[in-house]
């Protein structure tokens, strides 16, 4: 106060009371409130009068309480004022094409095209913020623990993660092509071979893949890996890592270790590799109750092989039956035939199928799915895959609908022993379920010698926080000829395998040491952290759904020389 100070910035509001003039003074690190009196300055009063919202000013003037009543609580600088001494307009802006605070609701193609407005509102100079926060907290960590920064390649050749490539032409080699990396998966392998040791990246990874609203053609992973270690190394130091950045950003006290679930168990529990596990709602099986019913449906899957699970949703009794028509609609969606249910009242159980239960029956499943009145207890069934697709969102669409997940609350679960392979039924072949360098637990080289594909564990485990995979990795493969057997195993021919692979399989017959290594999505974490609905909302400059960028027109038409110099000619 009484101090004469200069500020710069964005005007975000200008109210005219004839006499004064008053501007809100927006700049990154809020709003200040500027008053432009004709008995201060006459020069600077009149200037005002011209300016509009986005002008960018410069001010010198006094900082002076302001008077009792105008004190604004909800502003941070609310108590104070700046007296204009004098006023520079260092820029004019055109009216913007969206007010620039965080109340409006915007189309979100305008805000991706005028991306540099839209970065101006609050919510989102936060989330950048935060981004930025959590990256070096993150890189304090691993540079603390001794890990070495290394950048790997963009431009190289195809990682396989699954998706599909990114490919540059190589304009000195006709015909030739390079992919952006899915992940630095190879390269970071290769640096354990070197002796590195410890490795971490902020990297940056391409996958060309349908985009949902928790993925991006480009994102951003911190990536480790490490040699002479087990997985309990990695988690210990991937909680270690966490705790310290739930701490900072929000004070949140992590327990550590995080809980651990089998993958076979997530399935059955929660129908989902991924399950939130924040409220309960678990999958029961009662195939054994109902088989000697007499509804021809249920009896007749469970015939085929297939089974009759069940979930009891709290207090849904309450539902219309519109409600209920809407939840059987959403099944169906997710591949449910049909979507049996008991409402739980006083007394009785409302149901389409009721009548084809005995009593002693109705009892049984009431006990084994815990449920009361209130509550409606909701079957699938089918074969298992689909039962859990079924009921693994029905948990969580009920979950929302009748609002029991916890706000403000983490749950970081590890998910544990997952199949090596998983058979593709159309191709008729094994798949890894991870990627292909990933290990297989010890006690399983019998199975792997047998043949016995299957049944094999991976080395690989899942961070899942909240119900989203944010975090993956696994102990690797470190020899040469059980790497050439999973290549084999998965349908790549030798030739094929040397082709794409053949420098990973050349390196480990120098001594590779053992190694294992995680990757977390970085997106996806600000994501959930910032509890923004898209992960749109945590990166500067983000692709829209359509893998496109409004604001550069990106991906756009190249003129023909530049095709030719590249030896590429458009099909017709
Ligand atoms: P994975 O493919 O599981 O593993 O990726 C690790 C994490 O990266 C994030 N992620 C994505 N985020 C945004 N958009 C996408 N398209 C996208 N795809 C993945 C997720 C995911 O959990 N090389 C291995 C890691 C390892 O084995 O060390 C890998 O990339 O949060
Ligand atoms: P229907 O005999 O086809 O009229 O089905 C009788 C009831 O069972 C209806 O409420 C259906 O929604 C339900 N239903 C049908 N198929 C299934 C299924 N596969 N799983 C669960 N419920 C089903």
């Amino acid at each position: 106060v009484n101090e004469q100070v200069t500020i710069s910035g964005w005007v975000n509001s200008r109210r005219d009371h004839g006499d004064v003039i008053f501007i809100d003074l927006r700049d990154a690190y809020g709003i200040t409130q500027i008053v432009f009196d004709p008995k201060e300055n006459i020069e600077a009063h009149k200037t005002a009068e011209t300016i509009r919202n986005e002008y960018v000013l410069q001010i010198k003037g006094i900082v002076r309480l302001r008077p009792g009543v105008t004190e604004n609580p909800k502003l941070f600088t609310g108590k104070i004022e700046l007296l204009v001494k004098e006023c520079i307009v260092l820029n004019t802006a055109e009216t913007p094409p969206f007010e620039i605070d965080d109340m409006s609701k915007i189309n979100e193609d305008v805000r991706l095209k005028y991306r540099y407005l839209d970065i101006r509102r609050k919510v989102m100079q936060k989330n950048l913020r935060l981004r930025s926060k959590v990256i070096k907290l993150m890189r304090d960590f691993f540079d603390g623990q001794g890990f070495v920064d290394v950048e790997t390649p963009i431009l190289t050749k195809s990682t396989p993660e699954g998706a599909r490539d990114y490919l540059v032409p190589s304009r000195v080699n006709p015909g030739s092509f390079f992919a952006l990396p899915q992940s630095p998966q190879i390269f970071k392998q290769l640096l354990m071979v070197a002796g590195l040791d410890k490795y971490y990246q902020i990297a940056k990874c391409f996958r060309d893949e349908d985009l949902r609203a928790d993925r991006q053609p480009e994102f951003t992973q911190l990536d480790v890996e490490m040699s002479f270690v087990e997985s309990e190394d990695i988690f210990c130091l991937f909680e270690q890592m966490l705790k310290i950045v739930f701490k900072e950003i929000d004070n949140i006290d992590l327990k550590v270790p995080f809980k651990r679930i089998a993958y076979s168990d997530a399935m059955s529990r929660y129908g989902s590799d991924k399950p939130d596990t924040r409220f309960s709602m678990e999958l029961k099986d009662v195939s054994d109750i109902v088989k000697d019913c007499e509804l021809k449906v249920f009896k007749q899957i469970i015939d085929e092989g297939g089974r009759v699970k069940a979930i009891t949703a709290k207090g849904a009794a309450c539902f219309s039956r519109s409600q209920i028509d809407g939840v059987t609609a959403k099944a169906q969606e997710w591949g449910a035939k049909g979507l049996a249910y008991f409402v739980l009242q006083e007394g009785k159980i409302q149901s389409p199928i009721q009548k084809f239960f005995k009593q002693d029956q109705l009892d049984e499943i009431v006990s084994t799915m815990e449920a009361e009145v209130g509550d409606i207890i909701f079957f699938c069934a089918d074969k298992n895959d689909v039962i859990c697709n079924v009921l693994g969102n029905l948990r969580l669409h009920l979950a929302n609908l009748l609002k029991i997940i916890p706000e403000k609350s983490f749950e970081l679960i590890w998910v544990v022993d997952f199949p090596l392979f998983n058979y593709n039924t159309q191709e008729k072949r094994w798949d890894s379920e991870h990627h292909p360098f990933t290990n297989f637990c010890k006690e399983d080289l019998d199975k792997f010698e047998k043949g016995d594909y299957g049944n094999i564990k991976s080395t690989s485990y899942d961070l899942v926080i909240n119900g989203m995979e944010m975090a993956s990795g696994s102990i690797r493969i470190h020899r040469q000829d059980i790497q050439k057997k999973i290549f084999d195993i998965i349908g790549l021919s030798k030739e094929e395998a040397e082709k794409r692979f053949g420098f990973l399989l050349e390196a480990f017959k120098y001594g590779a040491p053992p190694h294992g290594g995680i990757a977390i999505g970085i997106d996806r974490f600000l994501t959930l952290f910032t509890e923004s609905d898209s992960i749109r909302d945590v990166i500067a400059f983000p692709k829209t759904q359509k893998a496109q960028c409004p604001m550069t027109q990106a991906p756009s038409d190249v003129d023909e020389k530049q095709l030719r110099d590249l030896h590429i000619r458009k099909a017709k």
